[in-house]
């Protein structure tokens, strides 16, 4: 794929769980913006300003069209990252008015909706549940699920297992009064199959794991916009300001997204993202079949080593293992360094699923490869040579 022409062939990176390398087209849309439009969204009526308007209202529609879904049931903002995004949700979430009695998550989830679950419980004092997932990822339907605000993952960041049953959980979350948002930070890219068409009531997102610049998405639900309340407020949000009170533009429905704007936005990243989204939908077969090949070889490859514990059941792009100490004499940080020593770059500890990974697995520290559109077959032959004595 010649939209990573800048890689060196030295360069073996396999952490696109953390972040997606950007290709060309991202790099060159953002680039543009600095060149050619710099200006503020919203704004000014100068005509950079008009285009920045003009393409980040694209990249809304965008974000929309990619999950199949519609504008007038759903609005796009942006912030920072999933984390951002869950957390602005959680902590505006009036479960009192949405008559939520209890918070739902699940044991395999990244500290990210792990936490902000924890903070909804403390603040509100309603009930939090962790369940266990199902080993192909999905979540059992036989809890309670009446009232709850259930918050999960669609794809897991340790071994890409997806949410299998996602578009079952909607339903019986739905009509068991409860509401269902979806961290989508591992699935936008490599997993979006999974997250189209599913009535979820928000999905978060990180444009910088989808081949983006460094961003966060909010997909939020038009209908959920009455049971949050307001309490980030900053320039950008208002339609009027008196002494001692302010008027919400999202009353607005067309600016609706202005609920989680406050500020200025990142309006490069923005438009940049609408790329990435052109770029990945313009993807051919080959690129598919190229990434499925290497991690599907690099997969088979880890099973037949008798000294690497391979986490995932399938091959996905986001493969985890571990080496134990008393089997090799060394543990996943010290085989993270020797691959980073030969320009491999890989991710070791716990990615932030330390729940799951350290106190219901006890796993020792693992290691792990995500692979994106980027890697070259050559790549997993180094992983291959550098691994082949265990
Ligand atoms: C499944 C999952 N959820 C949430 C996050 C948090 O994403 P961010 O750090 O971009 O907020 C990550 C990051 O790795 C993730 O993998």
């Amino acid at each position: 794929m010649n939209d990573f022409n800048y890689l060196k062939e030295s360069d073996v990176y396999l952490d696109s769980a953390c972040q997606s390398l950007r290709p060309e087209p991202v790099i060159e849309a953002l680039n543009a913006y600095y060149r050619e439009f710099n200006s503020c969204g919203e704004r000014v009526k100068y005509p950079w300003g008009e285009t920045t308007d003009r393409k980040v209202n694209a990249t809304r529609d965008k974000v929309l069209k990619y999950l199949g879904l519609k504008k007038k049931d759903y609005f796009v903002s942006f912030t920072l990252n999933t984390t951002y995004g869950l957390n602005l949700l959680l902590s505006q979430f009036d479960a009192q008015k949405a008559g939520v009695k209890k918070i739902i998550t699940s044991d395999i989830e990244h500290n990210s909706p792990f936490l902000s679950t924890i903070a909804f419980s403390r603040r509100t004092a309603l009930p939090r549940e962790v369940i266990e997932r199902n080993d192909d990822g999905s979540l059992p339907l036989d809890a309670d699920f009446s009232r709850a605000l259930v918050v999960v993952n669609a794809a897991s960041n340790i071994d890409g297992r997806r949410l299998e049953n996602i578009k079952d959980l909607e339903k019986t979350v739905h009509q068991n009064g409860g509401f269902l948002i979806i961290d989508a930070a591992q699935a936008m890219a490599h997993s979006k199959d999974i997250l189209e068409k599913v009535p979820a009531d928000a999905i978060c997102f990180s444009a910088h794991k989808m081949y983006a610049p460094s961003l966060g998405g909010m997909v939020v639900r038009r209908d959920l916009l009455g049971y949050l309340d307001t309490s980030f407020v900053g320039g950008g949000m208002v339609s009027d300001v008196d002494r001692d009170t302010y008027d919400l533009l999202s009353v607005e429905p067309e600016h609706a997204y202005t609920k989680f704007e406050s500020g200025l936005q990142a309006w490069g990243e923005i438009v940049a993202l609408g790329a990435a989204i052109d770029w990945l939908e313009g993807l051919k077969k080959s690129d598919h079949k190229n990434l499925e090949d290497n991690y599907t070889e690099l997969y088979n490859f880890l099973k037949t080593r008798e000294k690497v514990h391979v986490i995932n059941q399938a091959p996905n792009p986001t493969i985890s293992i571990y080496v134990d100490k008393a089997e090799t004499g060394f543990d996943s940080h010290f085989l993270g360094s020797a691959l980073a020593d030969q320009g491999i770059m890989t991710r070791t500890g716990y990615f932030c699923v330390h729940y799951y990974l350290d106190h219901v697995k006890h796993y020792p520290p693992l290691l792990r490869f995500s692979l994106g559109y980027h890697n070259r077959p050559s790549d997993i032959e180094r992983v291959k040579s550098a691994l082949a004595n265990l």
